[in-house]
């Protein structure tokens, strides 16, 4: 169907903008001429209302809470599939067959491993920095010993770059816990699965065989696949800012972990639990409540509320459950911060305030509480986050590369600063 058109007026003039269809979800009016055409710029900060670019990868209905990857609902995918295969749907955009899944579940296992030499990068960290300072300067490092896979013209790099990043993310994320609790690193294994081997890099000790529980492992690995990616998000952006330079994709994912560790987005996952433990018990909800509508008080209900969705977010949903799982596995009868959550939640969902915004649970509400009871500190939730959101970030990265009308990203402005005036010397000042 030829697009169809949107009109301007200002003043007197009229102006047309081609309308480009959606598959699914909203249309966008392409202002590409604006500027050249009416001498004016758009102004959206925080991109409310702007499409930065047009992908094929994920697609979110925030008011319906629906999350597609490539097509197929975030639920199907968490509940009968696994993150590698979910990372062969992002990456080249359908489910692999079983061969097709054999040779790149073989291909990330045999990348896991990193130069030995970058596990003195570790040792230039105190031990109490923050795990997501020790990602940023690990992963943007990663282009000082891969630079045969920072070629992003060449379609071999950028494959093998991708496989890179997903297959070692784990391994970093594995050795900056290590360092921070002084225990020895432990080697990936190509024998154990991507969630086992990352369980295991974590928790094993050189002293004792570490056991694996298959379910523990299989809850890690629906974890992934729920942050695996999200359309447009703020560290999503950013990667594909930077890329839009030509920066190597090493680099582009370290500026996304650095975007992502923001407590408004991938940093809420450890200020939500921060939260539920200093609300502590259910009957000091109502105070935190009031003080979350106090528009004087910059204190947010961490883990509620959401950009695009306006309806509950599919994957808190999963995580959810994820954690009832998690908690009756180890036995966890009565979790005292998981009442909290649950009633809070409960009261929030109750009060107009929450209501008429369209507040509700995100992935970051819940998934504290898991990752806790999986045995991480809080201060490696958002390192998690980053290790499973890689694969969304590379995918995103990849796409925009191959879009032949791909160029550098350049916003412009609204300024309202002083106009031209003459430099002053500073005995007349
Ligand atoms: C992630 O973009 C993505 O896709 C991100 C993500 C992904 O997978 O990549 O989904 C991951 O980042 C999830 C979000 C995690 N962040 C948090 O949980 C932090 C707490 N949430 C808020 O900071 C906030 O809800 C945001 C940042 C998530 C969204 O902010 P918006 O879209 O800019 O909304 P807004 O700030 O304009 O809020 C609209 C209204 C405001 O009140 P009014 O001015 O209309 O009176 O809702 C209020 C806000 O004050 N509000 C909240 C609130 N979130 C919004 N009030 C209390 N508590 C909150 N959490």
């Amino acid at each position: 169907m030829a697009d169809q058109k949107a009109e301007l007026t200002i003043g007197k003039e009229k102006y047309e903008f081609p309308i480009h269809q959606a598959s699914v979800g909203p249309d966008v009016i392409n202002i590409g001429t604006l500027y050249k055409n009416t001498n004016r710029f758009t102004f959206d900060p925080g991109f409310t209302s702007t499409a930065a670019c047009e992908s094929a990868i994920t697609y979110i209905d925030g008011d319906a809470g629906v999350l597609l990857h490539r097509g197929y609902p975030i639920d199907q995918l968490a509940e009968e599939g696994d993150f590698l295969e979910t990372c062969y749907l992002l990456l080249y955009g359908d489910l692999p067959n079983k061969e097709q899944r054999a040779d790149f579940n073989e291909r990330v296992t045999y990348h896991t491993m990193i130069h030995d030499q970058m596990t003195r990068l570790y040792s230039g960290f105190r031990r109490d920095a923050h795990p997501m300072a020790v990602m940023v300067g690990v992963v943007g490092a990663l282009s000082a010993f891969y630079h045969d896979s920072t070629d992003i013209t060449d379609e071999k790099q950028r494959m093998i770059a991708s496989l890179r990043m997903i297959a070692k993310m784990p391994t970093i994320a594995a050795m900056a816990y290590k360092y921070s609790v002084g225990q020895p690193f432990v080697y990936p294994r190509n024998d154990l699965g991507y969630a086992a081997n990352f369980l295991h890099m974590c928790f094993a000790v050189p002293s004792e065989e570490y056991k694996i529980d298959p379910v523990l492992a299989r809850a890690m690995d629906r974890i992934f696949i729920l942050h695996a990616d999200h359309e447009q998000n703020a560290s999503t952006s950013t990667v594909r800012l930077a890329g839009s330079s030509g920066a190597n994709p090493f680099a582009c994912v370290a500026a996304g972990i650095a975007c992502l560790w923001g407590p408004a987005h991938g940093g809420a996952n450890e200020a939500a639990l921060t939260m539920l433990n200093e609300i502590g018990t259910p009957d000091r909800i109502p105070e935190f409540i009031k003080r979350a509508k106090d528009k004087s008080d910059p204190f947010r209900l961490m883990g509620f509320g959401h950009r695009v969705y306006k309806n509950y977010d599919p994957r808190a949903k999963i995580m959810q459950k994820t954690t009832h799982e998690v908690l009756g596995v180890l036995g966890i009868k009565d979790d005292p911060i998981l009442d909290v959550a649950i009633e809070l939640e409960k009261i929030a969902l109750e009060d107009e305030y929450f209501v008429e915004r369209g507040l509700y649970p995100n992935i970051d509400f819940y998934s504290g509480i898991t990752l806790k009871a999986l045995g991480f500190p809080t201060d490696m939730f958002t390192v998690l986050f980053s290790l499973a959101r890689t694969v969304g970030w590379i995918a995103q990265w990849k796409e925009m590369i191959e879009d032949p009308k791909q160029k550098i990203g350049r916003p412009r402005q609204l300024y309202t600063g002083p106009t031209q005036r003459d430099y002053v010397p500073v005995d007349k000042r």
